[in-house]
């Protein structure tokens, strides 16, 4: 039994700006829940910190998250849930989801040949999370990952679609379907925005690869989690999306409209 309030907010947290794709997924699948979002865009980018650094990040955002109402926390970042879930979980009481164990479980589902591709950023491809999780599902599963770091620049810059994108995707992606995958685990918050693009060119070649996106899989879980413990809230209205940022406020909110896919109307700024 929790001791925590449904009234609660849900908290999130990232290295920046790309976990609104995460809270969007929260957002629109509980209408009622009060949401607190915080992007260390002063220390971003997570991708390319050494693990130890990272769980020091994550332990900030995390401090600041747990001083406010919140009845679970979802780090929202593969990064910092490669390198700190574990040690999150020992060190504060609120429920933590990170989204590597249900991206993990989503492609166990989805593949039928058993070999499964990711992309993340260089800091979670290295630390084989997703390699592990899997492992522990079934030894049967082949995992083969690549780190795509360049889609977080071209996410941000807004250059989703045409030929650069469509280029450094391929570039990115052809070494796992010589592997012959047939599941590919979008592992990094900015990837989502991507979905359309890679969605297009794997429907042109002649094989079925599912798309995995941990935002959808980490919400399916959270849903779960919430229910167990009693924590929906499910007739307030009105709900608050309250989003908080390390640094400038203003690009936080600019960038921050494609990955959220609204417009953001609360951003401040907080010093962890
Ligand atoms: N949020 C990070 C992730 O999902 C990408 C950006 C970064 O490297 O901080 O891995």
């Amino acid at each position: 039994m929790s001791t925590h309030h449904p009234s609660a907010a849900i908290g999130v947290f990232d290295s920046g700006i790309g976990g609104l794709t995460v809270a969007r997924e929260i957002a629109s699948r509980f209408p009622h829940e009060d949401l607190l979002y915080l992007g260390d865009t002063a220390r971003l980018p997570y991708g390319t910190k050494s693990p130890e650094t990272v769980v020091r990040y994550a332990h900030k955002c995390v401090e600041f998250l747990a001083q406010q109402p919140i009845k679970a926390i979802v780090v929202a970042c593969n990064s910092a849930s490669a390198a700190a879930v574990p040690d999150l979980r020992r060190s504060f009481d609120v429920p933590v989801l990170g989204v590597i164990g249900p991206g993990a479980r989503a492609a166990a589902r989805a593949t039928q040949n058993r070999r499964i591709g990711v992309i993340g950023t260089r800091g979670t491809v290295r630390s084989r999370s997703y390699d592990e999780r899997l492992a522990e599902i079934s030894s049967e599963l082949q995992v083969f990952s690549n780190p795509a770091p360049l889609l977080v620049n071209l996410a941000e810059e807004g250059w989703v679609e045409g030929e650069v994108p469509q280029r450094v995707v391929e570039t990115y992606l052809e070494p796992l379907l010589a592997e012959s995958i047939d599941t590919l685990v979008l592992g990094c918050t900015h990837y989502p925005l991507f979905k359309p693009l890679i969605a297009r060119w794997f429907a042109t070649l002649e094989r079925r690869i599912a798309l995995v996106d941990s935002a959808v899989a980490l919400t399916d879980e959270l849903e779960a989690r919430l229910a167990e413990d009693d924590l929906l809230r499910r007739d307030h209205n009105g709900r608050t999306l309250q989003f908080y940022a390390t640094d400038d406020p203003t690009r936080f909110r600019d960038v921050g409209r494609a990955f959220f896919g609204h417009e953001l109307d609360d951003v401040r700024l907080v010093d962890i």
